[in-house]
């Protein structure tokens, strides 16, 4: 890699961590256990999968709109500017707008897993050669702002797609929003991928594929707890169910208990009845003008919007200033 190795992570210990999470989220009533522990090595490399079925309409359409305006979104990005990117991931689409982007840019990838963030980077940096790129290993829900103050002086926007927004509820959308805003100071800008709305048989099908990759990897965090809490449980007696739930406008995903039975974990019991859930995550779905609506409350403005043929899915470009020119979407 041309710079440095990863900014050392300023995480908290991470396993007390994920150890406190499950405990008080097995302890609420309705259970839950927040959507970040899916993505260890293996949860990562089951997402992935999941990208690759044809009922996963989001992956596809994100990068048929970035192919199609990678070049718009790459001027109104403009020159010299740190593109910081949440939750990179493989970093598959990145490609798509980093080829536009002048050389002089910085790619600043944001992800929870380390193994992953490294191999992408490496790869991005090998197809493109000229950028600085500046991996750093962390949950971006508490964005070391120091990690990127360094870059002050040139213009920052935040690049996130795959929709993961959808992952927090509005409200606590609205606080990320937020703390994006403040990140990238006043110049700003956020360029994000947001699925929308549409028929519940697409919604349905795109978070229960046939070849069973969604539900691996929502059973992958009952055996996350397993391998790295040593959690007594029986995975087999848990399954995988989401569904649309139109009055909140997203996907729910849950794990539902197939009989009466308890984990056992760090001494403590949960006792399920049989059908009792584990509510796992949210994929909240957003027309472009809800989008807007949303963002507004957190001081951005709308500028641009992208979508596929289909707009099963859009892409937005936000600024912080009200004033820049418009540019309107093709
Ligand atoms: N944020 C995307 C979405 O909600 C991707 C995603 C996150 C996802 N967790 C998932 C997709 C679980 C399928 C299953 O669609």
């Amino acid at each position: 890699m041309k710079n440095e190795s990863p900014i050392p992570a300023p995480l908290p210990e991470e396993e007390d961590d994920f150890l406190a999470s499950v405990c008080a989220g097995l302890r609420q009533q309705p259970k839950s256990i927040p959507p970040k522990y899916f993505y260890d090595a293996h949860g990562s490399h089951l997402f992935d999968l999941i990208c690759t079925t044809p009922e996963y309409y989001p992956t596809r359409t994100e990068t048929e709109i970035l192919e199609r305006h990678g070049a718009e979104m790459a001027e109104m990005i403009g020159a010299s500017s740190t593109l910081i990117e949440l939750g990179s991931g493989s970093a598959t689409k990145t490609p798509l707008l980093l080829r536009h982007l002048a050389d002089d840019a910085v790619y600043l990838p944001i992800d929870i897993c380390e193994p992953h963030l490294l191999q992408s980077t490496q790869r991005l940096q090998t197809l493109f050669p000229a950028l600085k790129m500046h991996p750093l290993c962390s949950d971006y829900h508490q964005l070391p702002a120091h990690a990127i103050k360094h870059h002050a002086g040139r213009r920052q926007v935040v690049f996130f797609p795959g929709s993961t927004i959808g992952n927090c509820t509005p409200e606590e959308a609205v606080q990320l929003l937020k703390t994006i805003a403040d990140l990238v100071g006043p110049n700003g800008g956020l360029l994000i991928g947001v699925d929308a709305k549409k028929s519940t048989e697409t919604l349905n099908a795109a978070y229960n594929d046939a070849a069973g990759h969604t539900a691996a990897f929502n059973l992958n965090l009952l055996r996350r707890m397993q391998r790295e809490l040593g959690a007594q449980l029986d995975a087999e007696q848990f399954a995988h169910h989401a569904f649309y739930n139109e009055t909140h406008g997203r996907i729910e995903m849950h794990l539902v208990s197939q009989c009466r039975q308890e984990i056992r974990l760090n001494k403590e019991a949960f006792r399920f009845d049989a059908g009792e859930t584990i509510h796992t995550e949210n994929s909240y779905k957003y027309s472009a003008e809800e989008f807007k609506k949303l963002a507004r409350i957190a001081g951005w403005h709308l500028k641009s919007t992208w979508h596929d043929e289909q707009a099963l899915f859009n892409v937005h470009y936000l600024s912080l200033s009200a004033i820049e020119p418009l540019k309107l979407a093709r």
